[in-house]
């Protein structure tokens, strides 16, 4: 009990990210601004291998998703069908490291191993080749948001009906609304007119507190500030939850992290228990 407090105190600690709070001086993925990668490392670009190759880096760009452990990508069940059933693994490349989708510079390419589709067909895991270390994963959120709440999103969809995906990853701030929300999903509207999701955006992360409360499902053919529907982080916890522990299962580096972390943990409690019996004895 002292261990989990200890871990969700750190993660909701994590999760706020001062950094998450600055207000955009130009609020406009359309009506966007630059966002940093300090902010969101987590940021994945999903390109399309055969167009990558013919034409140049980023080209083949067309989805978003986030890395939710070192072993894992979430994006929309989109980004994963093509019409005619699931996709390859060959057929997608990831990119992470980078909020520039054209600039090769400190890209970190990653390969998808396997991909998972929820049963409601809207998200979808992407289980990586390789554990992508050093890149801090987006924290999940579980809770409720109440309508009104400031969340933000991020991608590098079109900033206009008649744009191309941007250069530089584009961040904007979003409200929470109940309006017309279908149960499973999260809506939310941009404050702004011509703000908020665009085409090319699917897949995009709504933030909320700074961890993930939803991803864009659908593919938008429009720009703008309608209300937009998010799958939940909150009604998928559980499988989203398994699909990250399976990506993580077949990894022996995450099996011996995992017991040396537990074995801390029964220390420090042994710790905690041998301090605690003398005050209780006076
Ligand atoms: C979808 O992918 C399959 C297998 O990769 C391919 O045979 C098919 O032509 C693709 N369909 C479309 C519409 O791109
Ligand atoms: C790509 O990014 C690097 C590092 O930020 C920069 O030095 C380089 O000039 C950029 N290249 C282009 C073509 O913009
Ligand atoms: C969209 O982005 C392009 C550069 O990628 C820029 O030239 C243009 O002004 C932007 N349009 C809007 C409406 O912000
Ligand atoms: C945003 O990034 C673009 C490069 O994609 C750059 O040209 C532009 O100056 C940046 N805008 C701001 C406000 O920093
Ligand atoms: C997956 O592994 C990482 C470390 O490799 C760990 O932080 C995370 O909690 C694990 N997730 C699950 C669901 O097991
Ligand atoms: C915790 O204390 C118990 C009883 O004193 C001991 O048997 C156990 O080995 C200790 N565990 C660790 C991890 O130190």
């Amino acid at each position: 009990m002292i261990s989990l407090a200890v871990i969700s105190l750190a993660s909701l600690l994590y999760s706020v990210d001062s950094s998450l709070l600055t207000v955009p001086q130009n609020p406009k993925i359309s009506g966007g601004v630059n966002a940093s990668l300090e902010d969101f490392p987590y940021m994945v670009s999903i390109r399309l291998k055969a167009l990558e190759s013919s034409t140049g880096f980023g080209d083949g760009f067309f989805c978003q998703g986030v890395l939710t452990s070192p072993r894992s990508v979430l994006t929309s069940s989109d980004c994963v069908l093509n019409g005619s059933g699931p996709r390859t693994p060959e057929e997608l490349g990831l990119v992470l490291g980078t909020v520039s989708r054209t600039n090769a510079s400190g890209a970190i390419a990653v390969e998808p191993e396997q991909i998972w589709i929820n049963h409601d067909g809207r998200v979808a895991v992407i289980k990586l080749a390789r554990e992508v270390l050093y890149v801090r994963p987006v924290v999940l959120n579980e809770f409720q948001q109440d309508g009104g709440k400031q969340c933000i999103l991020m991608g590098w969809g079109a900033n206009s009906t008649d744009g191309k995906p941007v250069e530089t990853l584009q961040e904007v701030y979003v409200r929470i609304t109940k309006e017309k929300c279908p149960q499973n999903l999260i809506c939310a509207r941009a404050d702004k007119e011509n703000a908020g999701i665009c085409l090319w955006d699917t897949g995009v992360p709504l933030l909320c507190d700074g961890s993930l409360s939803g991803v864009y499902v659908g593919k938008p053919n429009h720009c703008g500030i309608e209300i937009e529907q998010f799958a939940s982080v909150r009604a998928h916890w559980d499988w989203i939850g398994a699909q990250i522990a399976a990506a993580n299962g077949t990894n022996h580096r995450s099996a011996i992290w995992c017991l040396l972390i537990m074995s801390l943990l029964m220390t420090m409690q042994n710790v905690t228990l041998s301090t605690q019996y003398p005050t209780m004895n006076k």
